[in-house]
């Protein structure tokens, strides 16, 4: 492998930076605040659907100044044409008993909504004390399944973006900005 060549395909295809390492950190302050001004004296349990949010997780955590618990999942979801068979495969589980936490799921991107769909009901039939969603980004116009968030930090038109935590074929997730890819060119 001719590695000039490599690194010049691999930083061409960074389009723009959309958003930057400040910008995000400053909108995860706030949502650590709006989470930890939430708390009741019951734990927090945050959990991430391997593997897109581990940046924002690692961020956000670190933005929570209340008793809080990491748990972490990983899901496939099936589906018939478009519509959901509801059969979530849960291929990693969680550790703890939801119905003794506030679960506060924490995604990278909500794109067609349907994986999150499918995890949201699986979680709410274990009784958690109570349910939230909390994306970094959301691409609305690409839903396929009527899904909503309840904290979006930021709401971006249906391009393709990179950058972290997001892969592009497992590429770009420690990019420390948000940028969009360039599908075009060798
Ligand atoms: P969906 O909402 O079930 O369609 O799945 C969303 C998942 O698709 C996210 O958790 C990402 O892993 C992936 N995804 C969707 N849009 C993008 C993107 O623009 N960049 C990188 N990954 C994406
Ligand atoms: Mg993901």
């Amino acid at each position: 492998m001719d590695k000039e060549k490599q690194l010049e395909t691999f930083q061409r295809r960074i389009k723009r930076v959309l958003f930057t390492q400040e910008e995000i950190q400053e909108a995860i302050r706030k949502a650590g605040k709006d989470i930890s001004d939430s708390y009741d004296g019951n734990p927090i349990l945050l959990v991430s659907i391997l593997k897109g949010a581990y940046v924002f997780l690692a961020d956000l955590s670190r933005a929570i100044t209340v008793p809080c618990e990491i748990g972490f999942m990983c899901a496939k979801s099936y589906y018939s044409g478009t519509v959901s068979t509801g059969a979530v495969k849960i291929t990693m589980d969680l550790d703890q008993d939801v119905s003794q936490y506030h679960v506060v799921i924490v995604e990278d991107i909500i794109d067609t909504g349907r994986t999150l769909n499918d995890v949201v009901n699986l979680l709410k039939a274990r009784n958690p004390l109570s349910l939230k969603v909390v994306t970094l980004l959301d691409k609305p116009s690409r839903r396929k399944v009527d899904f909503k968030a309840d904290v979006s930090l930021f709401t971006i038109p249906d391009h393709f973006v990179i950058g972290y935590g997001l892969d592009c074929g497992e590429y770009y997730r420690n990019l420390p900005y948000i940028a969009e890819y360039d599908e075009g060119g060798e």
